[in-house]
């Protein structure tokens, strides 16, 4: 059932909730693929009613950012979501999330503002209020859908260590549910983004991947200096390539790490033919 406003999705929650059916919340921009759907499909097999919702979020981009040619598919996306067994697409109108405007009017004021120490790192730092809008969002959705269980995935992992903060410091009733990444056959993590990528970006784009699992092959032999592991990733990148970061970071915390160890994530962005990519690796 596609319902476009919160009024609608509240009466359904109710229902539901006056029943004891349990909720999975899978929280999206919508061009949803194979990564989404493994978050759906996990969300249709533990909860009772599963309720994806659709919206691009103006307030999560920067002014020079992707948001007017941001991919929006959502006939396709409803179909797929149709025949995952989802339950509600909650795909409402900038409006209906954020009234007359969150820049030109006082119809929406109040933001959720996540620790500076996790947000002045990794895609923060060239992101910057990323993840104000990414907790201001998220943290509406779920006062709209309040889900028992919400899903996210962990290509996007600077995020869900934030929204886990989120959740546990403003003591909000939901269980976080992590989903590992979804890779094509080559390697390549899916993202919506991918769709930017020509023929040629889209071979150069498996750099990410190659350097992650070399660097988890080489610690995995014994190598721990973070500088030794991180030299490692030059022989992989060509001049189509401009690497933003490779940072090596503790799997809670977002503390640097010297040394690698089994609690340590690789983060890596890079600008593939000007199209901004994200991967990650857990070492342990
Ligand atoms: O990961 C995303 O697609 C978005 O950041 C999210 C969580 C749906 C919030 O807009």
């Amino acid at each position: 059932m596609l319902i476009h406003t919160i009024e609608e999705v509240r009466e359904q929650i109710k229902n539901w909730k006056k029943q004891g059916l349990s909720i999975g919340l899978v929280p999206t921009m919508g061009a949803l693929h194979d990564g989404h759907l493994s978050l759906i499909k996990k969300s249709v097999e533990k909860c009772d009613k599963t309720v994806v919702s659709v919206f691009v979020n103006p307030i999560q981009f920067g002014p020079s950012e992707d948001f007017d040619k941001y991919p929006r598919t959502l006939e396709a996306d409803e179909k797929l979501c149709s025949d995952a067994g989802v339950d509600i697409i909650f795909a409402p109108s900038p409006k209906e999330m954020y009234g007359e405007g969150h820049l030109l009017s006082n119809d929406f004021l109040t933001y959720v503002i996540p620790p500076f120490f996790y947000v002045n790192k990794l895609c923060g730092k060239s992101r910057v209020g990323h993840f104000d809008g990414v907790c201001t969002v998220v943290n509406k959705l779920f006062n709209i859908v309040q889900p028992d269980f919400a899903f996210f995935g962990e290509k996007d992992r600077q995020q869900l260590i934030i929204l886990k903060k989120m959740v546990k410091d403003l003591n909000i009733p939901v269980t976080i549910i992590p989903c590992p990444i979804v890779r094509e056959e080559s390697g390549l993590a899916l993202s919506s983004r991918n769709k930017y990528l020509d023929e040629n970006s889209k071979k150069d784009a498996l750099a990410l991947n190659k350097i992650l699992f070399n660097i988890k092959l080489c610690y995995d032999k014994g190598i721990t200096d973070v500088r030794a592991l991180s030299e490692t990733a030059y022989s992989f990148l060509n001049s189509n390539h401009s690497l933003e970061y490779l940072e090596f970071r503790d799997k809670d915390t977002l503390e640097d790490k010297e040394k690698a160890d089994d609690d340590t994530i690789v983060f890596i962005a890079v600008k593939v033919g000007g199209v901004r990519l994200i991967d990650n690796i857990a070492l342990g």
